[in-house]
């Protein structure tokens, strides 16, 4: 695996020897983030070594240099998620490479069903902590001791001080909103029972991915943000059946509130790193 990852990182410090200083991994309802800026450089996944280009509509599979607030920020569009059946290692491998690369702080992105009654279709939601519901762990394996310790402390995956941050700039968008996400692996939609429980232990949100990015960022020492897109309310929740349509209407529908508040938030993190 490392030899993986350090192929992908030289390959990119290769093309783009600049330090590199935030990154954002973008989920549904911020395709097309990207655009908004004047790339510096950019690469299709296809053309980066080891990386796997992304299967589900919306986002092109790109990781895209710009600069925020004087600081190099990389913006990757599109991820794989476990459920499509990769190795779990190769699902974080671009979060890896992030890490190879030096990267201080990393922003993670998601849709995610709304577990608590609180929460409507449309809201944004920072992550204050998550449940690993899966079984699996991206750590699992030999550990790369390069990267980080065998043991890894989670106490503290969704940095304090950048929610802060965002808490500030959310008022200028939105109702601040903090959950705790679980993660399932999907395809599948959750049960109601299966919502219920994992309402029951302190869940609310559930979504398909984020965990394991999360957990190899901090591993490596780097302080993670993360949001989600509540695109609907999760099984049993709400009466109605969930479809990946109402999520892709949902997420359109938001897509401009949650990229110009993550605009602001880029340039407040990068000014305060
Ligand atoms: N469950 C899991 N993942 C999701 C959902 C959901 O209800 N909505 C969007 N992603």
């Amino acid at each position: 695996m490392i030899n993986k990852i350090k192929e992908s990182s030289q390959f990119i410090k290769n093309e783009f020897p600049s330090e590199i200083h935030s990154a954002i991994i973008l989920g549904s309802g911020m395709g097309g983030f990207e655009k908004t800026f004047t790339p510096l450089k950019s690469f299709n996944y296809s053309e980066i070594p080891n990386f796997i280009k992304p299967s589900v509509e919306g986002h092109s599979g790109t990781m895209t240099f710009v600069e925020i607030k004087e600081k190099i920020t990389v913006i990757l569009s599109g991820r794989a998620h476990y459920y499509e059946g990769y190795n779990i290692q190769d699902i974080v491998l671009p979060t890896r490479v992030l890490s190879d690369l030096n990267i201080k702080n990393l922003i993670i992105t998601n849709a995610a069903g709304g577990v608590n009654s609180n929460y409507s279709p449309g809201d944004i939601v920072a992550l204050k902590d998550h449940i690993n519901l899966t079984g699996n762990n991206p750590l699992i394996g030999k550990n790369i001791d390069e990267f980080g310790p065998r043991f890894p402390d989670m106490s503290e995956v969704y940095n304090h001080k950048f929610r802060k941050i965002a808490e500030t700039v959310a008022n200028d968008f939105f109702d601040y909103k903090e959950g705790v996400y679980a993660w399932f692996t999907g395809p599948t939609y959750e049960t109601p029972a299966e919502v219920n429980f994992a309402k029951t232990i302190g869940a609310d949100l559930v979504g398909m991915s984020t965990v394991p990015e999360a957990i190899v960022a901090r591993h490596a020492g780097i302080d993670v943000t993360a949001f989600s897109l509540v695109t609907n309310l999760a099984a049993g929740i709400s009466d109605s059946p969930l479809s990946h349509d109402e999520v892709i209407e949902i997420a359109d529908k938001t897509s401009q509130t949650f990229q110009s508040f993550m605009k602001r938030f880029l340039e407040e993190i990068n000014l305060a790193i």
